[in-house]
């Protein structure tokens, strides 16, 4: 399976922080946000992952992850000229895709949780499409997801006034190859986006799109406001100063996935001038 990060957008509601950088680049805690969408494409062992920025912000991303050999993925990026819509993340990643399957993760979501990684590896051969469902309080804010027993999505409903159950839908799909050719027949909404709840409901006709719960202790949280960053920095630097274990540390995730061996990892750490970041990389390759 390929992973595609889709890392564009305009951020508007960061500025002024976002105006002369991209959100994904922005740090949560200790290290930038895209650390965190790229370590779940590589805890569910997807390692060939595109990544879609804006053509100003193209650079920075490469100068940050390279073409990830060091840690023993392959990169690619695209640019997404304007930010029409998520859909569009597969008509610009259609020759990336090729004949594969495909996830997809919104480069501002993070996700955490124990078995996350084993859990979200289950799903790289889906049959249609499957995404998932979180419980929130407040569903009015998210799309909403209705489904019967068995899993099978019956309805999505975009910010809906009476919401048809608790459970939003986290920036996080997992496709099969025909989701190219449906993001091709995708068409503009009124909000002039290729919208991706479009795919899905080409998917829920064919009767194959599941659902799966995201159970109950994982953390999911979008970066988009002000205030639910600085709830991200904060859930971040709790856990890790808690447990002494880092979240979405690219080298340990390559390294505990055995993509690189520990003196490869030890030689990663000398990046990092000996801060806090790469003591705890030496630590590992102990
Ligand atoms: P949003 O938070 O919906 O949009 P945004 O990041 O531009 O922020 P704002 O609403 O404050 O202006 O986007 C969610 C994620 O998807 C984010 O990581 C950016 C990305 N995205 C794209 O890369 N291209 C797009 O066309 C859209 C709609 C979003």
């Amino acid at each position: 399976m390929k992973g595609i990060i889709l890392a564009g957008g305009t951020g508007s509601r960061l500025w002024p922080s976002t105006i002369g950088v991209s959100k994904q680049l922005i740090p949560i805690y200790d290290k930038p946000l895209i650390y965190y969408p790229l370590a779940t494409l590589m805890l569910a062992g997807i390692q060939d992952i595109l990544i879609i920025t804006t053509p100003d912000d193209q650079a920075a991303f490469q100068k940050l992850l390279g073409d990830g050999s060091s840690l023993g993925i392959n990169l690619s990026y695209e640019i997404q000229e304007k930010p029409e819509g998520l859909a569009q993340a597969f008509i610009i990643g259609a020759r990336f895709t090729g004949s594969e399957s495909v996830a997809l993760i919104l480069g501002d979501n993070i996700f955490h949780g124990s078995g996350l990684g084993r859990e979200l590896a289950k799903c790289t051969s889906p049959d249609g499409a499957i995404i998932f469902g979180y419980e929130v309080t407040e569903p009015q804010r998210y799309g909403v997801a209705e489904v019967d027993s068995q899993g099978n999505v019956i309805s999505i409903e975009e910010k809906p006034e009476v919401p048809k159950s608790n459970l939003a839908i986290p920036g996080l799909y997992f496709f099969d190859n025909s989701v190219i050719a449906k993001a091709s027949r995708v068409e503009k909404s009124y909000r002039g986006e290729l919208e991706v709840t479009s795919i899905l409901e080409m998917y829920r006709r064919e009767k194959k799109l599941k659902l799966k719960p995201l159970v109950r202790g994982t953390a999911w949280m979008d970066c988009g406001t002000v205030n639910s960053l600085n709830d991200a920095c904060d859930y971040i630097r709790v856990i890790e100063q808690r447990q002494g274990f880092k979240v979405g540390c690219l080298e340990e995730i390559a390294w505990r996935n055995g993509w690189i061996t520990a003196s490869e990892l030890k030689q990663l750490s000398k990046i990092f001038n000996s801060n806090e970041y790469g003591q705890y990389l030496q630590r590992l390759a102990l």
